[in-house]
């Protein structure tokens, strides 16, 4: 199953909003619609907006009307603000945008504007797979047979192209013959655990079970889960990971009880220059809080506040994995290693 794909000129998405209780696609036409699309969590997953975002400029770029050269970029341009401001923390976004804007602005014709943006587009979404591939070969080697693992929102095949972040480090120990267990924290106020990492492993035979968000203390504090692995939206140089809210809890709890506490995310999730205050934590509606379904669950007036993101410092992770190797603590001085 791909969450994303470039099919007739269009970019069709698995509409994430509707799962577990239908699959359905949809299909955005032009940049506006797939804008809309991440902005509503259609697609969603910081690898999964990037890919997206990239083919919302090949849109644009293949709708333009523009005669020269010079109008093809400023409608280009008009596409990546609007694709730009959908969505603030997860970096990818950004980072899919600048490559592909700048790929058009090395192009010399108009010509040449069209086909770069749109290679460049394929070009993620190869990668997206192939890198989590090899996140998954390098993180199995860290987790044992009979392992009980816990996560936290979804990091899976649906928040990438496909295979998954930490999910395809789980697929690729199942893969290698190890037999690992997950425990799918819910992730309200969105569900994103229940809704969307229990249905990709459950369709994929993978043993899983759901608890509460509130739960997690309680099943560490018991010995159950041996090890936690969670994706990430931003990583910053010095090992700030930020996540979904929620995150910061559970890395917490896990310190506490001794259990290993890894994050897996390629290189296109770091952010090289922020400092941790200046990363933009996304506000979400309060309506995600407030209802349940249709129905509300706070009396009306009550003050809501729905972060959704979070940050977890470098002092309560055992290891980030990367396409490239895992980095340890001190992660700055790793990262400098590793990248040469
Ligand atoms: O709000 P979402 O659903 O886009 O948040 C997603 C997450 O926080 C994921 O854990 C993160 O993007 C890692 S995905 C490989």
């Amino acid at each position: 199953m791909l969450t994303v794909e470039w099919k007739d000129n269009s970019v069709v998405l698995v509409d994430q909003t509707k799962l577990p209780s239908k699959l359905v696609y949809v299909k955005c036409k032009d940049y506006s619609e797939v804008a809309e699309a991440i902005k509503k969590l259609v697609v969603r997953g910081a690898p999964a907006i990037g890919v997206t975002a990239a083919f919302g400029l090949a849109l644009a770029a293949h709708a333009s009307k523009a005669r020269t050269q010079h109008e093809l970029m400023t409608d280009l341009h008009t596409a990546f603000k609007v694709l730009q401001a959908t969505r603030p923390t997860a970096i990818n976004l950004f980072w899919a945008l600048d490559r592909v804007m700048g790929k058009a602005k090395r192009a010399k014709s108009a010509q040449e504007v069209k086909r770069v943006v749109l290679d460049e587009a394929l070009k993620m979404f190869d990668e997206d797979i192939s890198v989590n591939r090899q996140m998954g070969t390098i993180g199995a080697k860290l987790f044992k047979d009979g392992d009980i693992v816990l996560t936290h929102c979804n990091a899976g095949s649906l928040a990438t192209v496909g295979y998954g972040t930490a999910l395809g480090v789980i697929r690729a120990a199942k893969e290698s013959g190890k037999r690992l267990s997950v425990i799918a924290t819910e992730t309200r106020p969105v569900m994103q655990g229940s809704r969307l990492t229990a249905f990709e492993l459950k369709h994929d035979g993978i043993d899983v079970s759901l608890i509460p968000d509130t739960a997690v203390g309680y099943m560490m504090s018991r010995g159950v889960i041996r090890r936690v692995i969670v994706g990430a939206d931003r990583v910053l140089r010095t090992g700030h990971v930020f996540n979904k809210i929620g995150t910061y809890q559970v890395a917490v709890l896990a310190n506490k009880h001794k259990v290993p506490f890894y994050v897996a995310a390629p290189l296109s999730t770091f952010d090289f220059e922020s400092s941790p205050g200046e990363v933009v934590i996304e506000e979400r509606s309060v309506d995600e809080v407030v209802k349940v379904g249709k129905r509300r669950v706070v009396p009306k007036g009550v003050r809501v506040f729905n972060p959704a993101f979070d940050m977890t410092p470098p002092e309560l992770i055992t290891g980030i994995i990367t396409e490239h190797g895992v980095l340890t603590p001190p992660f700055e001085k790793k990262l400098k290693t590793l990248l040469g």
